[in-house]
């Protein structure tokens, strides 16, 4: 069991989340910017998973709090909130791992765009404020709708990157304890923007179509 750390864990992508990784036994807090706002939060969480019959742990704090207390740090807030949020957060992030699943992106004249990022994707400039921690790009594709639906079964890949192999890694394997998900590892951060422009498909076609697309890679072999 790790301890796993939603910053900016109140949206709907956080507490998705959340209900998904205390339901397979991780530790889980949920921060924000507002303690109160946070316990909230925490509160009709595990209302949820008690309604649902899972025993869990669901705990809630400010986010530097939650960047300390946490051993895997995940970023569920909007790519507005990464240069003032996560430059303070640094030294309590350092050497942990920090899942990134921001898409940087805008509506315009109804359609989803792609926001011009410097570095090259939202993944990369988290990596570049927070250089003593492992970023992993993932659940960047997962919509938070489905992911709150703890009734719904998840399907899809989670395809995720980052420039530390054993970080990667870890990520892999918490992806693959969550019933019908199977992670792909898709390489270095640099592919963090390939990622972050399929969510921007996904959301038009779900706008298009109104429904809810997810993301499945077909002819890869049985095990990377
Ligand atoms: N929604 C989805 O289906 C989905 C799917 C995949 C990925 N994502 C990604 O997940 C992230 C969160 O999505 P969401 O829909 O949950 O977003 P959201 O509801 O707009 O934001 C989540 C939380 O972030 C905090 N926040 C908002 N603006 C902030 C700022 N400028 N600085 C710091 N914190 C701020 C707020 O928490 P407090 O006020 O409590 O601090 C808010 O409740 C986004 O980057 C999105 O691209 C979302």
């Amino acid at each position: 069991m790790a301890r796993i750390g939603l910053l900016g864990g109140t949206g709907p992508e956080g507490k998705g989340l959340a209900l998904r990784f205390a339901a397979i036994g991780e530790e889980v807090w949920i921060g924000s910017r507002q303690k109160e706002r946070a316990e909230e939060v925490a509160g009709k969480l595990r209302e949820k998973l008690r309604i649902a019959n899972i025993d869990a742990s669901l705990g809630a704090a400010e986010n530097r709090e939650v960047a300390e207390w946490c051993e895997v740090a995940v970023l569920t807030f909007p790519f507005e909130g990464v240069d003032t949020l996560l430059p303070p957060l640094r030294a309590p992030l350092a050497g942990k791992i920090v899942m990134d699943t921001i898409n940087p992106m805008e509506m315009r004249e109804g359609v989803f765009h792609l926001l011009d990022v410097s570095q090259g994707s939202a993944g990369q400039r988290v990596q570049e404020l927070l250089p003593d921690s492992q970023v992993v790009a993932c659940f960047k594709n997962s919509s938070a709708k489905e992911l709150m639906d703890l009734r719904a079964a998840l399907h899809g890949d989670i395809l995720l990157c980052g420039d530390f192999p054993e970080a990667n890694a870890w990520v892999a394997a918490l992806v693959r304890r969550i019933p019908e998900l199977r992670p792909v590892d898709a390489g270095g951060l640099a592919n963090s923007h390939h990622l972050e422009s399929i969510t921007t498909l996904l959301m038009n076609l779900n706008r298009k179509y109104k429904a809810l697309t997810s993301v499945q890679i077909l002819g890869l072999p049985g095990h990377w």
